[in-house]
């Protein structure tokens, strides 16, 4: 076991404690020297790196958000000179300007070291073939995997996303062992493999490494079943790196260990901005400890979550991404999140693990319908019973009204990386 992990795995936490405040002090010198950005956003806070003493010191520092990287696109966050910079990422965003970020060589080399690490927690091994599905391109998830199973001594085929007929048919030619691929694209691949007649449990794949989404316990034992593999989340955002600044342990499955000799979290109340003590839920705050192109100084998340003590490593753990605050949906003074949903949809019989949330206005109300999708076989009498189950169930689980639609089998649009699963009609004309 000892062998399997590294260095920075093996610090106790006072000597993770004490490089953390090393590696932190030299990132906020870093980002105050380099960057017009930090270095008046820190003076108008009335701070200099020089004020961090202590890990705690931080608090005392400024916010970085998403806003502030558009303002300054393309490469105003950067600290180095562009010719240091060796790989360009960026995040689509649904609004406007994409997020741009960047990497030095060294950067590049530290990435590949903590996907490998993640890969090795999700009980990956040199000499096993790992199929990335994860897109390829300016989205950090395919190459970020890429890199990584390389590093670990993995042979990697690099399928990228789409084409699902011939995924299936790279998995049963090629015999990986791993996969890594966002949960919803597991799924639509679950479907190929029964369309194609194959036995998804029959397939050479042992573990499943998801991420790039929020997914939940359910859609764990849901993928596990079907698929006879052991499936692991893995948390990144191009932001701060890309996949692995967090990555659950095969053999624990408790939630993902925070790559925290790199990536220092924080949580914080998404209101307030008050830093919220371990295991306290709230929002996940990073701020980088060894990057070069682009340190990022509490960049703040918007995903949910609580920190809570490490077990299988050392590090603090991450409990899993519950949502973003951006996807919270607000029905009638109830705050849902849409793995709520999904934790009762893949509860509810007769019906398949696909759903999406469609928000309409009926008058000055908001109204959420639930499309799922039957299971093939399933009578008329028994999708009626799953959509009246589904609806109870939201109902006393969450305690909103909600519709339910159950749609024939095959008829919901399928995932074909990272899946929407609201779709806010609120403004739409008719709605
Ligand atoms: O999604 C990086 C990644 C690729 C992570 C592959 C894991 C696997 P972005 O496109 O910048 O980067 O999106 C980052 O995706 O803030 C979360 O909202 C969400 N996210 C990523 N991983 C998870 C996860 C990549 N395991 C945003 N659980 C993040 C829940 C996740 N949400």
């Amino acid at each position: 076991m000892a062998d399997l992990l590294d260095a920075g795995e093996r610090l106790g936490r006072d000597e993770l404690a004490a490089l953390q405040r090393e590696r932190l002090r030299a990132t906020l010198r870093h980002a105050y020297e380099n960057v017009p950005f930090y270095r008046k956003s820190f003076d108008d806070a009335g701070v200099r790196p020089e004020d961090l003493r202590a890990l705690e010191d931080l608090a005392r520092f400024p916010f970085t958000t998403k806003a502030d990287l558009r303002d300054n696109y393309p490469f105003g966050m950067f600290a180095v000179d562009r010719s240091e910079v060796r790989r360009i990422h960026a995040s689509s965003g649904t609004t406007g300007l994409p997020t741009v970020v960047g990497y030095t060589e060294r950067d590049l080399d530290t990435w590949a070291d903590v996907v490998a690490r993640a890969l090795r927690a999700a009980g990956v091994r040199r000499g096993h073939t790992v199929h990335v599905a994860y897109g390829y391109g300016l989205f950090t998830g395919g190459l970020g995997a890429h890199y990584g199973a390389e590093r670990l001594g993995c042979t990697v085929v690099p399928a990228s996303g789409g084409m699902t007929a011939r995924q299936v048919r790279l998995i049963l030619d090629f015999r990986p062992e791993a996969i890594m691929v966002t949960p919803s694209y597991m799924l639509t691949l679950l479907d190929e493999f029964e369309r194609q007649g194959v036995d998804p449990r029959s397939t050479s794949l042992k573990v499943g490494v998801f991420g790039a989404e929020p997914w939940t316990e359910a859609m764990r034992r849901e993928i596990e079943d079907r698929f006879a593999l052991d499936a692991v989340d893995i948390y990144g955002l191009s932001e701060v790196m890309g996949p692995g600044v967090a990555q659950e342990c095969v053999e624990t499955k408790d939630g993902l260990h925070v790559f925290e000799d790199h990536f220092l979290p924080e949580i914080v109340d998404p209101v307030t901005g008050d830093v919220l003590p371990d295991g306290e839920r709230g929002e996940l705050v990073f701020t980088s400890l060894t990057k070069e192109a682009m340190p990022v100084v509490r960049y703040r998340t918007r995903d949910l979550s609580r920190l809570l003590p490490g077990t299988a490593r050392t590090f603090r753990r991450m409990e899993k991404v519950t949502g973003r605050s951006d996807d919270m949906v607000i029905l009638r003074g109830v705050n849902l999140f849409p793995t709520q949903i999904e934790e009762l949809v893949l509860r509810t019989p007769y019906v398949a693990p696909h759903f999406e949330l469609r928000l309409t206005r009926e008058g000055r109300m908001d109204a959420l319908t639930v499309r799922t999708e039957a299971r093939a076989g399933a009578t008329a009498d028994q999708r009626a019973e799953a959509g009246r189950l589904l609806a109870d169930a939201v109902k006393d689980g969450i305690g909103v009204t909600v519709r339910v639609e159950v749609a024939a089998p095959h008829t919901l649009e399928r995932s074909a990386g990272k899946i929407r699963r609201v779709v806010d009609l609120r403004d739409a004309p008719g709605s």
